[in-house]
């Protein structure tokens, strides 16, 4: 079973395994599927789960992690780092806790190890499509939500708080009233969209930063070929004897950050994992660097091109 590094958090007594198993599968698959693909991510060494509210797989992910405990392949709760996310219909003051809750019982758990508030917006509604109207897309009540999210650690139902998609200016703001700083930031990270300037400036902040779609999110409608269909990367790869996703992986965990990459493939999650004992040369470094820049997840492909939104896109 594959060894996989963990990273101490600012503020988090429990160190996060760097590669955590992303649990969001597109087209959505069913409450079994997911569990099977949790159990075999569990067989293969994953300890770390990323989840959310919104992506709906909280539930499977619970089922999963207590089927692990009853057959013995984790001997305790403890020995799993879960994440999972406030989506922004619940992301004003007073719903937090309540939000964070529901959460848990879907997961049939007390606690989470990592919560975080999924995009820097609220939605004045519970939505059950997307796009969504202009009108129920509101600029977060950072401090009113950011007390919230400090309520739940406080309570006990997570261990640790943060953030996802937010772009530096929110998080100077979030800095600015904390009175527990936000653990980790989760973005878009890829070798083309490397977020130079926020890793910069979450390394000056203590702030760490987890990659989703280290990929490209490959077939998924939010997602392309980019990386695994990349020239570049497929020749680094033949030459080091490895596959183009370990060396997109590889390349990212070498930046210093943690990855959440989705595979419920046997084969391919296993694959994945084994990316810590081999390193890229100067030169590969080099040329990954000169790839070009494009942003694959936007929040107005989920919500529409509303103007908030635009915003938002454009500082991350
Ligand atoms: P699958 O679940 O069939 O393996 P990302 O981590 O960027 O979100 O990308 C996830 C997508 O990449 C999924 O479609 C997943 O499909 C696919 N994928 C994951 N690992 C690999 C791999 N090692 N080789 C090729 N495709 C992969």
């Amino acid at each position: 079973m594959a060894e996989i590094p963990s990273v101490n958090l600012a503020g988090v007594e429990k160190a996060m395994p760097v590669i955590g198993m992303g649990t969001m599968a597109f087209p959505p698959a069913d409450l079994e599927t997911t569990k099977a693909a949790v159990l075999e991510g569990i067989k293969a060494g994953y300890r770390h789960f990323d989840t959310a509210f919104s992506y709906g797989s909280e539930k499977a992910l619970g089922e999963a992690v207590a089927e692990a405990l009853r057959l013995g392949l984790v001997e305790s709760r403890s020995d799993l780092f879960i994440t999972t996310k406030l989506w922004a219909s619940f992301a004003a003051p007073d719903q937090i806790v309540s939000a964070c809750k529901a959460s848990l019982e879907n997961l049939k758990l007390e606690y989470v190890d990592m919560y975080l508030i999924h995009w820097p917006v609220r939605l004045t509604e519970i939505v059950k499509k997307t796009p969504v109207p202009e009108e129920i897309v509101k600029a977060l009540d950072m401090k009113g939500v950011w007390e919230g999210m400090e309520e739940c650690v406080n309570l006990g139902l997570t261990k640790g708080i943060g953030v996802s998609n937010f772009p530096c200016k929110f998080l100077e703001e979030i800095l600015s009233i904390a009175k527990i700083p936000p653990a980790v930031n989760q973005v878009e990270m890829n070798p083309f969209w490397q977020q130079k300037k926020l890793r910069d400036f979450c390394k000056e902040k203590d702030i760490h930063i987890t990659a989703y779609s280290p990929l490209g999110a490959n077939n998924t409608k939010w997602g392309d070929n980019r990386i695994l269909g990349n020239d570049v990367l497929a020749d680094i790869a033949k030459s080091m004897g490895k596959t183009t996703a370990q060396v997109a992986l590889r390349w990212v965990y070498e930046q210093g950050v943690s990855i959440a990459s989705k595979s419920f493939n046997k084969e391919r999650m296993r694959q994945n994992l084994e990316i810590f004992d081999w390193c890229l040369s100067e030169e590969d470094l080099d040329k990954i660097s000169q790839l070009p820049q494009t942003k694959g997840v936007t929040l107005a492909a989920v919500l529409g091109p509303h103007p908030l939104v635009l915003e938002i896109d454009a500082s991350l």
